[in-house]
């Protein structure tokens, strides 16, 4: 039968995210998850939660878990947005920010749902080729253009774009919002909140995600002005009011209030990744110089889909891109030093 309808449908090539097995088993590092639980006082605040109030809709303002994150960032609390994930918060930035008939500049190498949504809102895009060693170029992004997101540090290279380069690509580009993705920054960098309140033009985007390990439920966050703010919040408000529910808020607001777990838990990442890139190089693999909590590394001797497929086998999923420029390399989510050990025995088998 002829499909009368098929023109008016939106047909889109979706975002692809690594896979979730069930088999409680398997040394899962393919999605930049913590391999530690969150904070304690999380806990606490799920057992205590009245299931009665969920019959309320959850708080509009989210008044509180604003205070923590501005009291923890240092910003005023009419400067931060929250979103279901800081993927939502992404997809409603570049859905509010980049609207311009010049296009959007981000690298070729980056997150890759950067694409889907400049083809899911028909926004112009430009992608900009990182260096031989996968290197942001910031003077690359000195030309004119619909807006800049830039993740920092890089996924799925890990490197850092030192926070003088990001200032530098802010300041040559006033015209335009710029965006700095920090899901990782908490592993290595230094974060460029501090430049919110001086250049008008920048939004910083974070997640409770990876270094607060709660990617389960959905929050992230931005910090801009409060101008940028305000017509953020109206094209949210055009589309859901209620994006995060209240459990999830009361388990960030307690996640974000203990600082003494969170500085213990991303010590003990970073130095977990700072032995795995000593121990892959000294069995013969390259590895970037990550800031985050993954390694991206290549094998000088096998190639990096048979690694993939020959580590599944063993029941450890690491995550492989089949792509242009990076379809001999692994990403590797840093794990509890015990799977670490598991995964560098496999490859040592293998190799
Ligand atoms: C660079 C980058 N930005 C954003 C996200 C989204 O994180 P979430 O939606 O869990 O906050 C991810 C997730 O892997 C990421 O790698």
């Amino acid at each position: 039968m002829e499909r009368k309808w098929i023109d008016n449908i939106k047909i889109v090539e979706p975002y692809i995210p690594g896979e979730q097995p069930k088999d409680e088993n398997i040394i899962k590092l393919n999605t930049n998850e913590c391999p530690y639980p969150p904070s304690p006082l999380v806990n606490d605040a799920i057992k205590n939660f009245d299931y009665g109030n969920l019959r309320l809709y959850p708080s509009i303002n989210c008044d509180r878990l604003k205070s923590i994150i501005s009291e923890n960032y240092n910003v005023s609390k009419d400067m931060i947005f929250l979103g279901n994930g800081s993927d939502e918060v992404l997809a409603l930035c570049f859905m509010t920010f980049f609207n311009s008939d010049k296009p959007v500049l981000f690298p070729d190498i980056t997150y890759s749902f950067y694409d889907v949504w400049c083809k899911l809102y028909n926004i112009k895009y430009e992608k900009i080729p990182v260096s031989d060693n996968f290197e942001i170029i910031s003077k690359d992004y000195f030309k004119e253009n619909g807006g800049i997101v830039i993740a920092n540090p890089n996924a799925p290279t890990g490197l850092y774009l030192e926070f003088e380069e990001i200032e530098e690509i802010v300041k040559n580009n006033e015209k335009s919002i710029v965006i700095i993705d920090e899901a990782y920054i908490d592993f290595g960098g230094e974060s460029a909140v501090s430049l919110v309140n001086k250049y008008n033009n920048l939004v910083v985007v974070h997640t409770f995600s990876k270094s607060r390990a709660l990617a389960g439920i959905r929050v992230g966050f931005a910090i801009l002005n409060s101008e940028l703010k305000s017509y953020l919040e109206a094209v949210k408000n055009s589309f859901n009011s209620y994006t995060l529910n209240s459990l999830s808020i009361t388990a960030a607001e307690k996640s974000m209030s203990d600082l003494e777990y969170f500085q213990k838990c991303r010590e003990k990442i970073i130095s977990t990744r700072n032995r795995t890139i000593n121990i892959l190089n000294s069995i013969g693999f390259k590895t970037l110089n990550s800031k985050s909590n993954f390694v991206f590394t290549t094998c000088q001797n096998q190639k990096a889909s048979y690694l993939y497929e020959y580590l599944k086998s063993k029941k450890i999923i690491v995550r492989f891109f089949d792509k242009p420029r990076i379809n001999n390399y692994l990403r590797i989510t840093i794990g509890t030093d015990y799977q670490m050990d598991k995964l560098f025995e496999e490859l040592k088998n293998c190799l």
